[in-house]
């Protein structure tokens, strides 16, 4: 029989770089009364804490060992993630693209990503939660309630996230030509690496938001949501 989660259903929300995951995981969570579960910021976390130690983004076992001890807390307050580390608020410096090739990075190692996914399957346990990630409907949480895939062109991401760059900061941004070169070397790593590579989960439900505004694609994960229970 399955577990009952007390605080409802758990949602593994997987996809590459860029497809809105963390934008519709956000809303979902918030329409629902869930908690927002982002493990990409863990992996960005340990990449920001390695630089700020000085363990090489190459060196498995100094990374592990970071990982297993990593002073990391979340606050969520329906609506927006706070990443807290060593008690020091590191939500914008955990966005930037260096930190991101960073998390790729250190993604890579088996040691990291097993003391970050006990970490996430304890956080998820009591259920109500949105999780995104790369590997949670295939590796943290195999047997979630409802597992979706937010899928969109390679092109259409690396609009995105040039848009999202270029609110950030208009003069800084890098052109759109890189951007997109590093979402297809984004793309080639995480789905290329042996241990939990972003891949589609027998059982996901695949959304393609190429062709979808953020209301459209939110909608669309909520109603299949609903039809599972929360
Ligand atoms: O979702 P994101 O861009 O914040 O993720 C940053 C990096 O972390 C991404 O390139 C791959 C890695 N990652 C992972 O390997 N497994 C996860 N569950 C989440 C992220």
């Amino acid at each position: 029989m399955p577990a009952v989660r007390p605080e409802g259903i758990r949602i593994a929300l997987d996809g590459p770089a860029a497809s809105g995951k963390g934008t519709v995981a956000r809303a979902v969570a918030r329409a629902l009364g869930y908690r927002y579960l982002d493990t990409g910021a863990m992996y960005r976390a340990v990449a920001l804490q390695a630089e700020r130690r000085g363990v090489a983004w190459s060196d498995a076992p100094g990374l592990a060992a970071l990982a297993e001890q990593l002073p990391l807390d979340f606050r969520w307050d329906g609506a927006t993630l706070a990443v807290l580390l060593d008690g020091q608020d590191v939500t914008e410096q955990v966005r930037s693209q260096r930190v991101g090739q960073g998390a790729s990075a250190v993604a890579v190692h088996p040691p990291v990503r097993a003391a970050l996914v006990r970490r996430q399957q304890a956080l998820a346990a009591r259920g109500g939660v949105v999780v995104d990630g790369r590997d949670i409907g295939t590796v943290v949480l195999p047997d979630a309630e409802l597992k979706v895939y937010l899928d969109a062109s390679p092109g259409e991401r690396a609009r995105r996230r040039h848009a999202e760059l270029v609110a950030r900061d208009p003069r800084g941004a890098p052109p759109l030509a890189q951007v997109l070169a590093e979402v297809n070397a984004r793309d080639a790593q995480d789905s290329g690496r042996a241990t939990g590579p972003l891949s589609v989960a027998a059982d996901a439900v695949v959304v393609d938001t190429t062709a979808l505004d953020i209301p459209q694609a939110i909608q669309a994960v909520l109603a299949l949501a609903r039809a599972r229970g929360a």
